[in-house]
């Protein structure tokens, strides 16, 4: 199976009491494996509902989502990332790796070896015993991301993670992210506001409208794959692939 996450003629309405939102209309993309999918457009066009579709909280008022050739179970093949790292201050950083693991009874034993395994590969080793306190914004988002990773999701979901960190902190965690998702073979769908952070991650970039959500464009930066993102800072196709990808979500025609 290589098109692990496949929208086909994907609508979605929300409805309240009073009124219908029609909040997706027709979005048909699909991500391979390994793929880093990235999603740009105006706030509140329907990004996290995307994401929310992927991961089986919702389900489309019309059309299809299928994650690994089925439709997605409540959140059994894909792991979040969300804007806030959500760690618990209560518990150390172990523990909280520990967290979505003992939720899913899976053997604390292997998940532990596993955590300690990816707290050395990405230079995090010994604070295990310490609290989310006594890190820094960028260590807590690289602890966010290995407990997602120790559940050995086959998708990685990642809303807006970087907003909350600061400018020097989001160019390194960038970098970080990147580096343990591509190492680790992930596939994942990514949500910015920020066509750099875009750029600098993705392989494809799909470029929404809204009102309803439609994909405008997806722009292939393929080209870039396996280059990590401070390299790509400063490549000349850069500044013109973040012109193609303004331009489109300014042009109002479809
Ligand atoms: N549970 C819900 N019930 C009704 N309307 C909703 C619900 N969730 C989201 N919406 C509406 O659907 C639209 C899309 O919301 P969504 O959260 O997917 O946008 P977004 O692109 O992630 O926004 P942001 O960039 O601000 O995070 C918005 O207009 C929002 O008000
Ligand atoms: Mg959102």
């Amino acid at each position: 199976m290589d098109e692990l996450i496949v929208f086909d003629k994907v609508y979605l309405t929300y409805h309240t009491k009073e009124s219908e939102t029609p909040v997706l209309s027709d979005i048909n993309f699909t991500v391979s494996k390994g793929e880093l999918m990235g999603l740009v457009g105006p706030s509140g066009c329907g990004k996290t509902t995307i994401l929310s579709l992927i991961s089986g909280i919702i389900a489309p008022t019309s059309g299809s989502v299928l994650t690994g050739g089925s439709p997605p179970q409540k959140c059994d093949i894909s792991g979040y990332m969300l804007q806030k790292d959500e760690l618990l201050p209560w518990r150390t950083n172990m523990g909280n790796i520990l967290l979505g693991a003992e939720i899913k009874k899976l053997d604390r034993q292997k998940t532990k070896q596993k955590a300690i395994q990816l707290l050395k590969k990405y230079d995090l080793e010994g604070v295990e015993k310490h609290y989310p306190s006594q890190l820094s914004g960028g260590m807590r988002q690289r602890i966010a991301l290995i407990r997602t990773l120790v559940l050995a999701p086959q998708i990685i979901l990642l809303d807006e993670p970087f907003s909350a960190l600061d400018f020097q902190t989001r160019l390194q965690v960038v970098g970080d992210v990147y580096n343990m998702l591509k190492s680790e073979e992930m596939t994942a769908v990514f949500v910015t506001h920020d066509i750099n952070e875009a750029i600098s991650m993705c392989d494809r970039v799909a470029v929404l409208s809204s009102k309803p959500c439609r994909i405008k464009k997806i722009i292939d930066i393929s080209e870039f794959n396996g280059i990590p993102p401070s390299e790509r800072r400063v490549n000349k196709r850069f500044v013109e692939i973040y012109d193609d990808i303004l331009t489109t979500m300014q042009n109002d025609g479809e």
